[in-house]
């Protein structure tokens, strides 16, 4: 081949080249279709992860509702009594369990599916707490991801995230400004190391110690710590605080729903104007688990893993002083002393 055809054929491979991986790069929003691509699909593969993890840690898993396990009957033997129910179609939720993680809303929710006017909507649906994926989809999306309900039915549903995540609290109240809104907490130290134990085993036990992750070098509590951080439950309720009125955010003890299921469930029913149907006859304590189990359903999650004796009281006892004064300031908003130990 001649010298200069050459040159011409290396131009126009180069070119070829350039063109194609600007037109990979470039697209409307500046990031490029193979990114967002990539984007879209890690971030698919980390929701399915955050789905997973977020399962209550025991094996005895109850099941979940709507096309992944559990027809509505089977959950819910009342779901196909009557004629009169109207249709069965997927209704959009008109109650959300907002958090905290780690505090007992899986097995609130999955108690509350117990209710025959109750059903859940399956997994954690994420849809106001991903501004720019979920909810950019639209509420069909979100209609599509509730499970099939009759007309007298409640549909509810659990994302932890909506608590922590800026702006979740405003989408919701656009959504449904009158919505009904549960939040179950329990004592951010208690919370801390259950969360710690939950990543531990999810890691394989690849995390660093405890202590280090919550105490900095200084001795002092480590407030760079997103964890750390998210204990200080005033502040992401007041960002609820500031769109809805109190009476519509029921706060729920968590460490009362694992001692005793029964009364905390029905202040729920009371709340979401159901009848009272959820009794003692549906629970039983497995002594080995110190847990309240469904008759129906098994075994909730429950804490497996680290315990407090694991971590040294010093620590517990820096973490409590911590978390005392802004226990105080959620203790003044919700208008409930849930008396967390200050020491
Ligand atoms: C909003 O939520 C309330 C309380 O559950 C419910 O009564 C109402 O029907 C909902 N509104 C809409 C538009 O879904
Ligand atoms: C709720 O309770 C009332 C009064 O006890 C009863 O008439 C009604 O049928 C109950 N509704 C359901 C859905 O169980
Ligand atoms: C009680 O809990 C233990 C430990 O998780 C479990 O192995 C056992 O099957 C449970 N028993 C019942 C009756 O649920």
């Amino acid at each position: 081949m001649p010298y200069n055809s050459r040159t011409t054929v290396r131009v126009f491979i180069v070119a070829t080249i350039i063109i194609y991986i600007i037109m990979l790069f470039l697209n409307s929003d500046g990031r490029g279709i193979y990114i967002s691509q990539i984007q879209k699909k890690m971030q698919k593969i980390k929701t399915n992860i955050e789905a997973d993890q977020s399962k209550p840690e025991s094996g005895n898993e109850p099941p979940t509702v709507g096309e992944s396990g559990g027809t509505l009957e089977q959950r819910n033997p009342m779901a196909s009594v009557g004629g009169s129910r109207g249709t069965l179609k997927r209704r959009l939720p008109t109650a959300i369990i907002i958090g905290v993680g780690k505090c007992g809303t899986s097995a609130l929710i999955h108690m509350l599916s117990m209710h025959p006017q109750i059903v859940e909507a399956p997994g954690e649906v994420e849809y106001f707490s991903r501004k720019l994926t979920y909810f950019s989809y639209g509420l069909e999306w979100y209609r599509k991801r509730m499970p099939l309900s009759y007309e007298d039915q409640i549909t509810i549903e659990k994302t932890p995230q909506y608590f922590k995540i800026p702006g979740a609290s405003n989408r919701i109240f656009e959504y449904n400004a009158t919505i009904h809104l549960i939040l179950i907490v329990k004592d951010p130290v208690e919370r801390l190391i259950s969360r710690y134990a939950h990543d531990k085993n999810v890691k394989n036990g690849k995390i660093k110690p405890f202590e280090e992750l919550v105490i900095d070098s200084n001795g002092a509590v480590n407030i760079q710590d997103h964890q750390v951080m998210l204990g200080i439950y005033w502040r992401y309720l007041k960002d609820y605080l500031e769109v809805f009125q109190r009476d519509q955010i029921l706060v729920v003890d968590g460490k009362k729903l694992v001692q005793n299921p029964v009364p905390v469930i029905e202040k729920v029913e009371k709340f979401l104007k159901v009848n009272e149907s959820i009794t003692t006859s549906q629970f039983y304590f497995n002594e080995t688990k110190g847990f309240w189990c469904s008759v129906t359903f098994g075994c909730m999650g429950a804490n497996k893993g680290l315990k407090h004796e694991d971590v040294r009281p010093e620590v517990i006892s820096i973490l409590r002083k911590f978390y005392a004064p802004h226990n105080k300031e959620f203790y003044k908003l919700t208008g409930i002393n849930f008396k967390w130990p200050e020491k």
